[in-house]
């Protein structure tokens, strides 16, 4: 315990110096979706290798069919081992006219409630989250000469893109990914007093749907009335998608869905989450989605439908008259439990072309998938875990769904036979995916504490 508390005062000590490198990581803009910045990706990777090169870990660069992953190993024989998985690439920033500061100078500001935040694209999605792990890993060395167990860190530049490429690189390399449990900071807090381990998260199905009518964009005057409108057509085939009562009209898509036992529900009621809490901190009041659920219900256990972004025509200032020749949109699913995302692309693919007039072409693309996941709740590695996060946030750990998705962690089953431990210290103002992103300072430097303290009581396994 004598060297625990060195480890622990070294990380409070050393806080300045561990923002210093976040900044660092932060400035990066690591953007993997958007092709443009593929080689911000790749000194993103470079940045995060040298650093745990330095802290002794063999290191390497490694490529994929996107961007690369880095692969740190520290081995320990005899001890347990974990692989730490997180990931380096960020979303885009758009609408970058609503930050507040620029979203790659990253700085601390005050939260309003008497605490610091850290200001910057990727501050809690997900850099910050993997150098709490990362900087738990350096004050053990610095304090300890080694780590509690043995460490094998796979961070990846793809996941903002539905990990593209990962589940090839896992399979290709699943011999130095040994370990006995997979551990993963991308996930929240249940509030910012209460630490949590997440035990599901849903599973997500990309689509792209691209209408053409004309062959060519028509004077609304001469045509408009006679000619088909794509706008039209792709607005007839969302607005489909649910019915009155806010459920997904497509067939067999409830097909896998289970429904929670009533003595879950019963528990879920007594959390107290509201429409009210839900959608008032964003401005909001009337819940929509399936009629008749709990909100907490709607975003954890049921699956949901929404169109990302949609596209046609003229949409600069002023008018202009014109009928377009294409329209498209980009929709999504989030899937639960046993729903197939790729029965679910052909029930898609069917729906929309039982909905395009036989003179106009429609394309449907269909990006990865990944099915939900539910984690065991008899993990060995689970009581420890908790133990030590109720050591650090003085209340018990709660086990909670998340509605978000992490690709890779289905295939980390699938592919290694391995459960993972979903571990983080997000909050739900963070603002991820959004301009103005933050992660709390008590959420970075409680958090890289936490998994000091995790890290000594699995070496104790
Ligand atoms: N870290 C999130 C997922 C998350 C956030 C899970 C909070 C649980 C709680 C992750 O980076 C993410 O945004 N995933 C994407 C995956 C997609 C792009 C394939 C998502 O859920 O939209
Ligand atoms: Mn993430
Ligand atoms: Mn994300």
């Amino acid at each position: 315990m004598a060297a625990l508390d060195a480890i622990l005062n070294d990380i409070d000590t050393d806080l300045e110096n561990a923002l210093e490198r976040l900044f660092a990581f932060l400035r990066i803009p690591s953007i993997s979706t958007d092709p443009a910045y593929a080689g911000h990706c790749r000194e993103a990777a470079a940045w995060l290798a040298q650093d745990l090169t330095a802290l002794g870990f063999d290191t390497s660069v490694e490529e994929t069919s996107l961007h690369p992953v880095v692969l740190a190993h520290k081995p320990k024989p005899g001890a347990p081992h974990v692989l730490f998985y997180g990931h380096y690439d960020v979303q885009p920033v758009d609408p970058l006219d609503l930050w507040k500061t620029p979203p790659f100078e990253p700085h601390i500001a005050n939260d309003g409630q008497g605490g610091k935040k850290i200001v910057g694209r990727g501050a809690s999605d997900d850099k910050g989250q993997v150098m709490t792990f990362v900087e738990a890993c350096r004050a053990y060395i610095a304090m300890h000469g080694e780590l509690p167990c043995g460490v094998t860190i796979l961070i990846e530049g793809a996941e903002e893109s539905g990990s593209q490429g990962l589940p090839e690189w896992v399979a290709a390399n699943r011999e130095r990914l040994g370990c006995d449990v997979v551990l993963v900071c991308d996930t929240g807090m249940w509030d910012r007093k209460t630490p949590a381990i997440t035990s599901s998260l849903r599973g997500l199905a990309y689509f792209e749907v691209k209408v053409t009518c004309a062959d060519r964009d028509l004077h609304s005057g001469f045509f408009g009335g006679a000619a088909r409108n794509p706008i039209h057509v792709l607005a007839k085939i969302i607005a489909d998608l649910h019915d009155s009562d806010g459920r997904v009209t497509i067939p067999g898509f409830y097909e896998g869905v289970h429904e929670r036992p009533a003595e879950v529900l019963e528990q879920w009621r007594g959390l107290g989450l509201t429409p009210e809490t839900l959608l008032g901190p964003i401005g909001l009041k009337e819940p929509a989605g399936e009629r008749g659920r709990m909100p907490i219900e709607l975003v954890q256990s049921r699956p949901s439908c929404d169109a990302n972004g949609i596209i046609g025509g003229y949409t600069g200032e002023g008018t202009k008259t014109v009928i377009a020749s294409t329209a498209s949109a980009k929709v999504s699913f989030r899937l639960v439990d046993d729903q197939d995302p790729k029965r679910l692309a052909e029930s898609f693919e069917a729906f929309v072309r039982a909905r395009v007039p036989s003179d106009c072409q429609v394309e449907v693309i269909t990006y990865k998938g990944s099915r939900a996941i539910s984690l065991p709740f008899d993990m060995p590695q689970l009581e420890a875990a908790k133990a030590a996060l109720q050591d650090e946030w003085g209340v018990p750990a709660v086990t909670v769904g998340a509605g978000g998705s992490i690709p890779i962690v289905g295939d980390f089953k699938r592919i290694l036979g391995r459960d993972t431990l979903l571990i983080g210290f997000g909050l739900d103002d963070d603002r991820i995916h959004s301009p103005n992103e933050k992660y709390d300072l008590t959420s970075f430097h409680k958090g890289t504490r936490s998994w000091a303290r995790i890290l000594a009581a699995l070496g104790q396994g």
